[in-house]
């Protein structure tokens, strides 16, 4: 199973409490963990995009790096770990994302791939006049099957002439290409978003559930082999996990209750209202149901809570669940959260064992 962390490019990560740990992102915060995650083993780092954060006294998501830009600076100091930038597809061109992704491309070696995003909250892009309407909640996967078109065109060709709805190519040329494929991810949770993943990504991203429920994402793992297999294609599923760990469960378990405690209710309330302007894509998405008061102090993540063996044992659950073949991290404390990962927690973990048989790389 592989394991990826979804580095902190804005401020204080994915807790929106006023008692979890408050920092700013930074490249050298970012380019620490990275390289932690690297001397680890960690197989990759993502980093979002976020263009307009929720505000409350914790200014949550106000401070953000941008994605690729990041990612470029941490893959000329990482030599072995695979890296992912999310294209924010509404105001980055596809000729445009195309070329920023063969350049980095040619920094990594060969270790950079693209997380495909539609967006999904208005202000980010309205407020640069960069929001086409709503009707792009209904429309915003076709919008993202012309924008793949055009950027594996040129990527495969160094070419492309496509004339579609929302994008026309004229004779346009884009050199270098890149040296190898460039993998795709995506995190379609809708059934068109799910779709759009079975037919053009490599992995597709979902939401883990609930606390200490490792495996209760599985139903939505099995809607993605469900997809792929009319697209005859493999795609897997990576799933999105916070762990908060300790030396024991009630250790851990403590401050899990003093973040929630702390939770900045005027950025949940606006990140609530952000989800409920999208009338036209359902309710299936649980970025956007805030509902459950258990975890909204972090974007409903699936959340594992308890002490390094208790943790360890989760996640090696997470590696039963059919057609899921990652899991992608996020922490309390990123810092004290890798070295704990990786002295305390992977040592422990069944599915990670290949790491120390093999030449005692961690
Ligand atoms: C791991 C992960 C990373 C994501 N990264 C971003 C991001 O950087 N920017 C963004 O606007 N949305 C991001 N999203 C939201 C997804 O792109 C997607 O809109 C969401 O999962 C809902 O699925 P849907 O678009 O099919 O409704 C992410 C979701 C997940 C699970």
């Amino acid at each position: 199973m592989d394991i990826g962390v979804f580095i902190p490019i804005g401020n204080n990560g994915w807790l929106i409490s006023k008692n979890s740990p408050q920092y700013k992102p930074t490249f050298d915060l970012n380019k620490e963990i990275v390289l932690k995650a690297e001397h680890y083993g960690l197989d990759f780092a993502l980093s979002m995009i976020k263009l307009r954060g929720f505000g409350g006294e914790t200014e949550f998501w106000d401070y953000n790096l941008e994605s690729f830009t990041l990612m470029a600076g941490l893959a000329a100091v990482t030599s072995k770990i695979q890296l992912y930038a999310t294209a924010a597809t509404l105001v980055l061109p596809p000729a445009v994302m195309a070329r920023m992704a063969a350049t980095i491309d040619s920094i990594s070696h060969g270790r950079f791939g693209v997380n495909l995003v539609t967006g999904w909250q208005r202000p980010e892009y309205s407020q640069m006049g960069m929001w086409p309407g709503d009707e792009f909640f209904g429309n915003r996967y076709e919008y993202l099957e012309e924008y793949i078109t055009v950027v594996k065109e040129l990527w495969e060709t160094g070419k492309s002439d496509f004339k579609g709805e929302h994008f026309y190519m004229d004779d346009c040329r884009m050199l270098p290409k890149p040296a190898g494929k460039i993998p795709l991810i995506c995190a379609g949770q809708s059934a068109a978003g799910m779709g759009f993943s079975a037919k053009h990504a490599d992995y597709n991203f979902c939401f883990g559930k609930g606390l200490n429920t490792p495996t209760a994402f599985a139903p939505t793992a099995e809607r993605l082999i469900e997809a792929a297999k009319k697209e005859q294609r493999t795609v897997t599923s990576a799933v999105l996990i916070m762990i908060i760990a300790d030396e024991t469960d009630d250790k851990a378990m403590a401050k899990w209750e003093h973040y929630k405690a702390g939770k900045d209710q005027a950025a949940l309330d606006w990140m609530s209202q952000q989800g409920a302007a999208d009338k036209k894509s359902g309710k299936d998405t649980n970025v956007r149901d805030m509902t459950d008061p258990t975890s909204a102090v972090n974007l409903n993540m699936g959340t594992l809570v308890g002490s390094y063996a208790s943790v360890a044992a989760m996640l090696d659950e997470i590696d039963s669940v059919p057609g899921c073949e990652g899991v992608l991290l996020t922490f309390d404390d990123f810092i004290v959260g890798m070295d704990d990962f990786g002295n305390k927690i992977q040592p422990l973990m069944k599915s990670r064992q290949h790491l120390f048989n093999a030449s005692g790389a961690a």
